[in-house]
C-alpha cells in the first residue's frame, strides 16, 4: 500500500506512522509522499527519512495543484494535522482513499473552524466530560465522512486545553495506526 500524507504542524502524527510502518506494527505499506500546505516541521521529519515532500499553496487551485502531485498509483491519503479544506471534485475522486484524523469525538466538535486548540477549548468551555479522537473517511461534507475509528479520553477537573491536547493526541495516536492496519488488510 503506497501511502501519501498531508500535513500542515508539527507531524507527530506522521512520525508515528513512519514508525509503525519501520517497527512492522504496520506491515505492507510505505509512506511515498509527504505534502504540505505551508512550511511545517513534519517536511523535517519526511526528509530524515528520504521521503520526497511538496508544498502545495494554500487558495483556490490548491486541490488541484495537489491531485497533480500525488502519484497516481497511491492507494490511500492520509491527512495527518492537515488544515486546508479540499474541494468536493478533490474528495469525490479520491473517495474511499483519503482518511483524517479529527481531535474530538465526531460528529461532536466537527466543521468549519474546528481544528487543533479550538476543538479543545470548545469543548471545555461547554464543561463536557469526555473527549476524544477519530479517523474518518473524507468526503466534501468538512468532518462528515463514515467514522473508521473512534476512542474516548477523560477529561480531569483541572483540565486546560493543553492538558487535553496531550491526552488526546496519545490515543490519535493508537487509532490512526489501527485505521492504516485495518485498511492495509481490508
Ligand atoms: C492533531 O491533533 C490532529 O487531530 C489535528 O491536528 C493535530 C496535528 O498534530 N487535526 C485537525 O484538527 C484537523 N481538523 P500533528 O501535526 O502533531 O500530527
Amino acid at each position: 500500500m503506497k501511502i501519501a500524507v498531508l500535513v500542515s504542524g508539527s507531524g507527530t502524527n506522521l512520525q508515528r506512522i513512519i514508525d509503525a510502518i519501520e517497527a512492522k506494527e504496520i506491515v505492507g505499506a510505505e509512506v511515498v509522499q509527504v505534502i504540505a500546505d505551508r512550511n511545517c516541521y513534519a517536511l523535517e521529519r519526511a526528509l530524515n527519512y528520504d521521503i520526497p515532500t511538496f508544498i502545495v499553496e494554500r487558495g483556490k487551485e490548491m486541490s488541484e495543484e495537489l491531485d497533480e502531485l500525488l502519484d497516481s498509483d497511491v492507494d490511500l491519503i492520509v491527512m495527518a494535522g492537515f488544515l486546508s479544506i479540499l474541494s468536493n471534485e478533490f474528495c469525490s475522486k479520491w473517495e474511499n482513499k483519503i482518511i483524517n484524523i479529527h481531535p474530538s469525538l465526531l460528529p461532536k466538535y466537527g466543521g468549519m473552524g474546528m481544528w487543533g486548540m479550538n476543538v479543545h477549548k470548545a469543548v471545555l468551555e461547554n464543561n463536557e466530560k469526555e473527549s476524544g479522537a477519530t479517523v474518518h473517511y473524507v468526503t466534501s461534507g468538512v468532518d462528515e465522512g463514515e467514522i473508521i475509528l473512534q476512542k474516548s479520553v477523560e477529561i480531569s477537573e483541572d483540565e486546560t486545553p493543553e492538558s487535553l491536547a496531550e491526552k488526546v493526541h496519545s490515543i490519535e495516536y493508537e487509532i490512526l495506526i489501527d485505521a492504516i492496519k485495518k485498511l492495509t488488510e481490508s
